[in-house]
């Protein structure tokens, strides 16, 4: 275990966490009456509070540690590349080795052709630049009014004006004006919650014609592109049906519209290939990365763009007045590039498709049989619950996310580090995770299951 030092007692962390710390995604008034949790070191798949409590992580973190906590090798690369090169930009004709290896990386692991790479610092980024690509294109290639784009309700890419527009949450958009002009939402292929009435196919179909009766309503000539997540991680996991992506594919190729791939949570091995386009069998022509890519050792995202776009880009682009002080950090591309190496080494992209990640979609499935799981679904190494007061109907419970975040709650007393999206409880573990690891996640999601049905029947929710 490593010494801790200079950790001062948990009450004045938590007191100054109030006093000066504004958090993402929180209700500040609520979350200073409760203090907070203060995760002081990680091993492995396992985070430790500051009283010593140890939690298994079932969500690596924010969908990102794949090769899990307290990798030497990468403090000691970044320790390295800093101590050689600190910073420097790329900007002004100048470039480093550092990020040259690891364009050259990103285009080596990618499929087809998506041999060039921007780089940002997060998925946010990632996708602001990608409007930002888009529009450019389309007016580099004679035709700018090709601005609007086309993404998903209950999407998630980003918390920026740009990447929240294209993200399909309403309650974001309400605190801001969003989405920014130019930002249509379709609906998802939401099997589960919206559409069991139809069957799979015909549901990726229904969702493929959607998107062409929306270029119709636009006008081919004024659409850019169509965004999308391989499977939909923040709305709560939701994957697609098999045709789904092959469909919209089709109707983006035959519309002269790009396909994108936001494959933030997605990337790196996370559904059993390297990227979720190739478990679902499409070929983006631009793919958004970030959290796997250094599995959040250090903050970096970056762009991947087909020679289909980039060469007549770069051929006709001129100057493209766009970038990013910290892009291509050398120390947060040493990081990239050790962490890259962890997952090829140790194979961590077919261990979640046919090792430990085999083991855990069996495990996870098993929850189906609970009172409360009206679905159990899995694809490589992610995974979600739909909690549900009647498993026959489909129907949901009347409070939406009140009885996700009880769950919530109880998997933390439980041990366990386990999402709640609305009522869809999520996991997304390290990819090195072991099978008794899995074991424990998989017990301790059916204490909290028990917990909360029983908390659920007490205070008449069914
Ligand atoms: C699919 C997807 N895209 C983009 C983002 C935004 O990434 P970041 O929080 O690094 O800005 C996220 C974050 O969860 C995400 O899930």
């Amino acid at each position: 275990m490593l010494h801790l030092a200079n950790i001062p007692p948990t009450a004045e962390i938590q007191a100054s966490d109030a006093a000066h710390h504004l958090h993402p995604f929180t209700d500040a008034k609520q979350i200073n009456a409760q203090k907070t949790r203060v995760i002081t070191r990680a091993e492995g798949v396992y985070v430790y509070e500051s009283d010593g409590t140890k939690l298994i992580d079932g969500m690596a973190g924010l969908w990102c540690v794949n090769v899990g906590y307290g990798r030497e090798r990468i403090a000691e690369a970044v320790h390295r590349q800093m101590s050689q090169l600190a910073y420097y930009n790329t900007f002004f004709q100048c470039t480093h080795p550092m990020v040259t290896e690891l364009a050259e990386k990103i285009a080596s692991v990618t499929p087809g052709t998506l041999k060039h790479v921007m780089f940002t610092n997060s998925g946010s980024e990632s996708n602001e630049t990608i409007i930002r690509i888009v529009r450019h294109y389309w007016g580099c290639m004679g035709k700018p009014a090709k601005t609007n784009i086309i993404s998903r309700k209950l999407g998630y890419h980003g918390s920026s004006m740009g990447s929240a527009s294209l993200s399909g949450m309403t309650a974001m958009h309400r605190q801001g004006g969003m989405p920014i002009p130019g930002i249509h939402h379709i609906d998802p292929p939401y099997w589960f919650g919206h559409d069991g009435e139809m069957s799979l196919e015909e549901l990726g179909l229904e969702r493929a014609k959607q998107l062409n009766t929306m270029i119709d309503w636009l006008g081919e000539d004024n659409v850019g592109a169509f965004i999308g997540e391989p499977i939909q991680g923040a709305a709560g996991v939701l994957i697609p049906p098999a045709n789904y992506w092959t469909e919209i594919q089709k109707v983006c190729r035959a519309r002269n519209v790009l396909l994108i791939a936001d494959e933030v949570i997605c990337g790196f091995g996370r559904t059993g290939k390297w990227f979720g386009s190739e478990t679902f069998g499409f070929e983006p022509d631009m793919m958004a990365l970030a959290k796997g890519l250094s599995s959040g050792y250090l903050p970096i995202g970056a762009v991947a763009v087909a020679d289909r776009v980039a060469l007549p880009f770069i051929e006709k682009s001129g100057e493209f007045y766009h970038g990013y002080t910290y892009a291509g950090h050398p120390a947060a591309c040493a990081a990239a590039l050790e962490n890259i190496k962890i997952i090829e080494e140790e194979g961590l992209v077919e261990n979640a498709a046919t090792g430990t990640g085999a083991y855990l979609r069996k495990r996870w499935a098993e929850l189906s049989d609970h009172e409360m799981v009206g679905e159990a679904r899995s694809v490589g190494m992610i995974g979600a619950l739909e909690l549900v007061p009647n498993k026959k109907s489909r129907k949901r419970f009347a409070d939406e996310g009140k009885v996700g975040t009880m769950c919530r709650n109880n998997s933390v007393k439980a041990g366990l580090v386990m999402r709640a999206c609305w009522d869809r409880m999520v996991i997304s573990p390290p990819l090195n995770i072991a099978e008794h690891e899995i074991d424990e996640i998989v017990s301790k999601a059916k204490v909290a299951l028990d917990a909360t049905w029983k908390q659920v029947k007490a205070e008449g929710l069914v």
